[in-house]
């Protein structure tokens, strides 16, 4: 892992770096500094990216203050968009398609009252991130998962190993291994043969 501060990437036309708490594997590929432009995060590391992981462009790290996210080995994520204040976790193998929302936090209150609030605190000059008192739950995805485009992942889910989400779908509960769910709000359409691989994963 490489945490020199400064750090460009390989022909990218955003003329960022990345943040130094972004633990990047030599083998992993980022395709643009431009995903970190929400990250605020100030956790010792904030972004894990595993071996032989790609993150495509459009992808955006939207991280808070105390956000953590974990990128597994071979992981593919391609334009979405992790909204994370908490914990999210994507484990090796996972696909995770364009236009994908995973987010741990609603970050603003259910309440109208405190909505109105907060907004016209943020126009007299309030800092964004003080204002949000939504409580963030982790998301965990687990391994070789397939998560069409547009899907909505909420907070406090879990998505077991080898599952499918549909294509805009809405996931509000947990999604058990090898189960492929579809609609919105998401529901188990059937099953997935198990395969084991050579490494057991
Ligand atoms: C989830 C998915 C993989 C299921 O494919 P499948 O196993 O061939 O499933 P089927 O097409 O036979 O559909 C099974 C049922 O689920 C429903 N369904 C499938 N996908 C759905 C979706 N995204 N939203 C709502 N319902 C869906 C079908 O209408 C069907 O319902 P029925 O049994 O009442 O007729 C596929 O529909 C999908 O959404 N793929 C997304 C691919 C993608 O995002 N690719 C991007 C490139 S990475």
């Amino acid at each position: 892992m490489s945490n020199a501060p400064g750090r460009t990437l390989p022909e990218d036309w955003f003329p960022g770096t990345l943040p130094e708490n972004v633990a990047l594997d030599a083998s992993a590929y980022v395709e643009t500094a431009f995903s970190f432009v929400c990250h605020r995060s100030e956790q010792p590391v904030s972004v894990r990216i595993a071996r032989g992981a790609s993150i495509y462009k459009s992808t955006m790290f939207d991280l808070g203050r105390s956000g953590s996210v974990r990128i597994g080995a071979y992981a593919l994520v391609h334009g979405a968009r992790l909204i994370c204040d908490d914990e999210i976790e994507i484990g090796d193998y996972t696909l995770v398609s364009w236009n994908v929302v995973l987010m741990d936090s609603y970050r603003f209150d259910s309440s109208p009252a405190i909505r109105r609030a907060q907004l016209i605190r943020l126009a007299k000059g309030g800092e964004w991130l003080s204002l949000n008192q939504a409580k963030a739950r982790p998301i965990r995805v687990g391994c070789k998962v397939w998560i069409g485009f547009d899907a909505c992942i909420l907070p406090g889910v879990t998505i077991g190993d080898g599952a499918i989400v549909g294509a805009r779908s809405v996931v509000t509960r947990d999604v058990p291994p090898y189960t492929i769910v579809a609609g919105n709000p998401a529901q188990v359409v059937r099953q997935i043969k198990r395969e084991s691989s050579a490494n057991g994963i």
